[in-house]
């Protein structure tokens, strides 16, 4: 697990993101970004030099941070990497003094997040017209 440093770096990482989360459903390069990536943490697991997953952590108030846009290589996933990620991020915002996360998890990544201890709080948008989004939280 480490941060992606250099422009290359970042490139390979904001590849995987849109490969993976924007994509399949027809978006362009560029929709995978938005306006906090720079104030935020990037979190990237790699092989040799392929980035086989990401996840981007940021903060919305003193106590309060979220994450997004986590994604693990099809290949890959299943293997541990998008818990190790997770906690990565975590641990970064818990070190500053976070008080709890919430994150908007796809219908298919719920379970995952329960498997981090993370609970759902409220029905969250629908993306793209088909991807509902729940919206969750874990107390730190
Ligand atoms: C969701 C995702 C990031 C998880 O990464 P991963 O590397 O596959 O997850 P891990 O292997 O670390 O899984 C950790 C645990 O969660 C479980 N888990 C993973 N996906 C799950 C799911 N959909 N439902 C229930 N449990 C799940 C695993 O069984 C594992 O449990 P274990 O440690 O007891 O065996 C990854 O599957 C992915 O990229 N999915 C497609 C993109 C996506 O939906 N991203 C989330 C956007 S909100």
């Amino acid at each position: 697990m480490c941060e992606p440093q250099t422009e290359k770096e970042f490139e390979k990482y904001y590849e995987l993101r849109w490969k993976m989360l924007r994509k399949p459903w027809n978006q362009p390069k560029g929709s995978e970004k938005d306006e906090r990536e720079g104030e935020s943490t990037h979190i990237m697991a790699r092989t040799d030099d392929k980035v086989v997953g990401v996840g981007r952590v940021h903060f919305n108030s003193i106590a309060e941070a979220q994450v997004r846009y986590m994604a693990v290589e099809e290949g890959y996933q299943g293997g541990g990497i998008g818990g190790l990620i997770l906690k990565a991020l975590e641990g970064r915002v818990e070190k500053k003094g976070v008080k709890y996360i919430v994150l908007d998890a796809r219908e298919n990544a719920v379970g995952f997040y329960k498997k981090h201890g993370y609970r759902i709080i409220a029905k969250s948008y629908l993306l793209f017209g088909c991807i509902q989004h729940w919206k969750m939280r874990k107390d730190l």
